[in-house]
């Protein structure tokens, strides 16, 4: 089939990519000259495994193109995918619907024949309604359809998501779409993914709803885990206890740090939104955001606790700093208020990333980034092991560290406490 993606961040390009993998012809644009100069250059501008390769192999086989020709693009396709961010406004926590709006605005100056406008987006519920609104001032009603097809892929494991999804949701009630749709996913519906058709608002809904639980159980066993920590029980066995229930299942209660990344904080909040403008209270994700914001700062609390309020020129590593392994992706990391209030306290701060450095740092002069692991360690009288990266999951701290008294802090629980207190070595671990 012939495809269009606009937009050619984490879910454009994967989305891009993979169809075209499945030897559909796909052409990516976006806004953005310099990405696409760089993607026609064959280099990914984010970090997640297995996506070169795969953009090389299909932009050699001329079945993936990259260009900021919307025109052409949407002329020559059938199907327009639409995979434009749709950031929080800071000051009303709703969602910044611009881009969306911007792009079916610009569509619809180029739809002479039929096209299946789909959404990837995540939008609020009634987004839809608009987008088919605005193309409609425009454009015959029976020239185009607009349908609800949220994305659920994780990053650092966005193309095994896509390959190998649970679900496919399709929302739109028209019969020839879902058939016409039925065929493109065919390929990940025979391995297995369920294709789910529902009007096109539940589908822009589902995607709210799945975020916001999964939020609601990470935030649970973080709440539960700081009972644990009182108690002396692990909260490792509870997650494992209670997973075994099928009704619960033992996924996303792994304690750690606040949940972050561009989708659990801004989805959570716009549901909240959605939920007044609809004079609904949704108070219990309303809690579920109040707990994660107050995650972040516990967690810095209890550093303080552990260096006995002592930071003053106290060495302090980070190893990772992304909201999760796997990705470069900073967008509301916990490691971005905890590294400032650090600072503040007087603390120097160091950090080791897989995915290199951040600009989000660059503003602080007592941060500094290092690529090896050994030389980032070094000296430091604390180790946060923010991000469960498998480079951090088998080092010997009392070799590279080389330092007396040093002391580890563990966030993700990667390491034995029993080992680490037989080797000696201070070690703080989460939930326990
Ligand atoms: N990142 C994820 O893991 C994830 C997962 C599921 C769903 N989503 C949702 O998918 C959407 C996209 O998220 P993302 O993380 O890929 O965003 P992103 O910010 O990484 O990428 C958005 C891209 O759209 C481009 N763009 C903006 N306006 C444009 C226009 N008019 N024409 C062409 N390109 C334009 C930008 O230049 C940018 O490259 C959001 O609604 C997000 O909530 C994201």
């Amino acid at each position: 089939m012939k495809i269009c993606v606009i937009g050619t961040g984490y879910v454009g390009l994967v989305t891009g990519v993979c169809f075209a993998d499945l030897g559909n012809t796909v052409r990516c644009v976006d806004t953005d000259v310099h990405k696409i100069k760089k993607l026609n250059y064959g280099s990914v501008p984010i970090f997640e495994p297995g996506l070169v390769e795969l953009a090389k192999k299909c932009y050699k086989d001329k079945r993936l193109i990259f260009t900021t020709d919307l025109k052409k693009s949407v002329s020559y396709s059938d199907i327009i995918f639409v995979c434009v961010g749709t950031p929080t406004v800071k000051e009303t926590n709703s969602v910044n619907l611009k881009y969306v709006f911007k792009v079916a605005r610009d569509i619809s100056k180029y739809i002479k024949k039929f096209k299946i406008i789909i959404i990837k987006s995540t939008i609020p519920v009634t987004t839809g309604d608009k987008v088919e609104k605005i193309i409609n001032s425009k454009v015959r009603r029976k020239l185009f359809e607009v349908v609800s097809n949220p994305e659920f892929l994780r990053e650092g494991e966005a193309i095994r998501d896509f390959k190998y999804p649970d679900r496919i949701i399709i929302g739109t009630e028209n019969k020839r779409i879902i058939k016409i749709l039925a065929n493109l996913y065919d390929p990940i519906i025979k391995k297995g993914a369920i294709y789910f058709k529902t009007s096109r608002r539940s589908a822009e809904l589902i995607k709210y709803a799945s975020n916001a639980f999964l939020a609601t159980k990470i935030s649970f066993i973080n709440e539960l885990a700081n009972l644990c920590e009182k108690i002396g029980i692990n909260t490792e066995d509870i997650a494992l206890g209670m997973g075994l229930d099928k009704r619960i299942g033992s996924r996303f209660l792994r304690t750690g740090p606040a949940y972050g990344g561009s989708c659990f904080p801004k989805d959570t909040k716009a549901l909240v939104t959605t939920g007044e403008k609809f004079k609904v209270n949704l108070s219990i994700v309303r809690s579920v955001i109040k707990s994660n914001d107050n995650r972040r700062s516990f967690l810095t609390k209890r550093i303080y606790e552990i260096m006995s309020n002592k930071l003053k020129n106290k060495i302090i590593t980070f190893l990772g700093v992304t909201f999760k392994a796997n990705t470069d992706d900073m967008r509301m990391s916990s490691s971005l208020s905890m590294i400032p209030n650090l600072l503040k306290k007087g603390a120097i701060i160091r950090y080791c990333d897989p995915s290199g450095k951040k600009k989000e740092f660059d503003k602080y002069s007592k941060v500094s980034f290092y690529s090896n692991v050994p030389k980032a360690c070094m000296k430091s009288d604390l180790i946060v092991i923010h991000t469960e990266w498998n480079e951090f999951k088998s080092l010997e701290f009392k070799k590279i560290v080389k330092k007396n008294n040093f002391k580890i802090y563990d966030m993700r629980n990667l390491y034995s406490s029993k080992l680490m207190k037989k080797n000696k070595i201070n070690y703080f671990s989460i939930g326990k």
